[in-house]
């Protein structure tokens, strides 16, 4: 389970093998919360939600929550873990699936979004995101460059321009095809593959065919993973001993889905001219919930992003043998700020919209 989920847990106050507990009500929202949930109870719940899984309006991301909520009870009896482990993998299984097909809807959309400024990504990606990237990886010639939730293949162009031998991996094949449409067109000689970030087993086994890289890259996918197990654990298997992973994504804590961003807009009493006051609003982040977001404005079918506080974002990468070596929050610094589009980031510029950090194995080989 990730720690995001993990997170979801209520805080237990003790063991909660206390038979005689209240009977849960028969909704699933009581499921959530272990501590009213007697073992004896455990048989009935677990059908429950056997049942319900086979529904097809099924909210799989509410009951992977709610079944993470249950697993975090560190007393569960190991025969109804077991039974609970099987339901949240097919719960991950299916939030997945839908992740899938609302990243397929949107490949064409995203693509052309992030090339309406006629460059390369944008001005997010040009002026915060892409910036960091190379600062944190450090490229020099002749390393090797995997990315991972390609997407329609920015990072991977980035590095191709440099030189680099360049793998992107994604799961949505209208986004391969983008990318590997756009590699014909311009020439460079990227490798893209399909692979399932959320399949360990996928992973491992493309690793095996693979090899390992001197950088892997992640940009703006993490949030898209209800789970961070898998690839926390394939990570160590991509990444050469002194290689370097470099993540970068919306900024837990000030951006989507727990920030929110806010103004004032005033008249400057000494002056008399408007001003914009800018802030942003954290309301909750420790729990918050899977919540449905537009990559692209409009799209036919959201997508669901997972917020994780720090902790959690990171734990499954420590808990897997790597170390966090370097981190940045970027934010625009444009002067005077965008005041005909007053809710621009440009706005924001004391609050950073990205967090990155960099990730390297926790144990380097002798003598490095
Ligand atoms: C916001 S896009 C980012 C694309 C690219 N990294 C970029 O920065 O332009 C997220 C990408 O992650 C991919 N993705 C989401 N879940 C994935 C999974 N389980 N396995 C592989 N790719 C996944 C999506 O298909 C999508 O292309």
């Amino acid at each position: 389970m990730s720690g995001a989920e993990m997170n979801n847990a209520p805080e237990l106050s003790g063991p909660s093998q206390d038979h005689d507990r209240a009977q849960p009500a028969p909704g699933l929202s009581s499921l959530a919360d272990p501590v009213t949930i007697g073992h004896r109870h455990h048989d009935s719940q677990i059908e429950l939600f056997s049942e319900r899984s086979q529904q097809k309006d099924v909210d799989w991301d509410a009951i992977s929550g709610q079944l993470a909520a249950i697993l975090a009870d560190r007393h569960l009896l190991p025969a109804y873990r077991a039974k609970y482990e099987a339901l949240r993998t097919l719960a991950v299984k299916e939030a997945t699936l839908s992740q899938k097909e609302a990243w397929g809807t949107i490949a064409e959309s995203w693509e052309t979004s992030q090339s309406a400024s006629g460059q390369d990504g944008n001005d997010m990606f040009t002026q915060c995101l892409l910036p960091e990237v190379d600062r944190l990886a450090e490229y020099t010639e002749g390393k090797t460059v995997l990315d991972l939730g390609a997407g329609s293949g920015i990072l991977c162009r980035r590095f191709a321009k440099k030189g680099a031998n360049v793998v992107g991996l994604d799961f949505s094949q209208p986004m391969l095809d983008k990318a590997r449409k756009r590699a014909a067109a311009d020439g460079h000689t990227i490798t893209y593959d399909y692979v399932d970030l959320m399949d360990f087993s996928n992973m491992k086994q493309w690793a095996d065919t693979h090899g390992k890289f001197d950088i892997i890259t992640i940009s703006t996918t993490l949030k898209s993973l209800p789970d961070l197990e898998a690839i926390a654990q394939a990570l160590p298997l991509l990444l050469k001993p002194n290689g370097c992973i470099v993540n970068v994504d919306l900024h837990p804590a000030f951006s989507k889905p727990a920030g929110h961003r806010s103004m004032e807009i005033f008249e400057d009493p000494e002056t008399g001219k408007q001003q914009l006051k800018t802030y942003i609003k954290v309301t909750q982040y420790l729990d918050v919930k899977p919540s449905k977001s537009e990559a692209v404005r409009g799209q036919p079918v959201p997508q669901t992003i997972y917020h994780r506080p720090f902790w959690a974002l990171l734990d499954p990468f420590f808990r897997n043998g790597l170390v966090l070596d370097a981190m940045r929050e970027p934010a625009f610094k444009t002067e005077g700020g965008d005041l005909v589009h007053a809710q621009s980031y440009h706005n924001f510029p004391q609050t950073p919209m990205l967090l990155a950090f960099r990730l390297r194995h926790a144990v380097r080989p002798e003598g490095t």
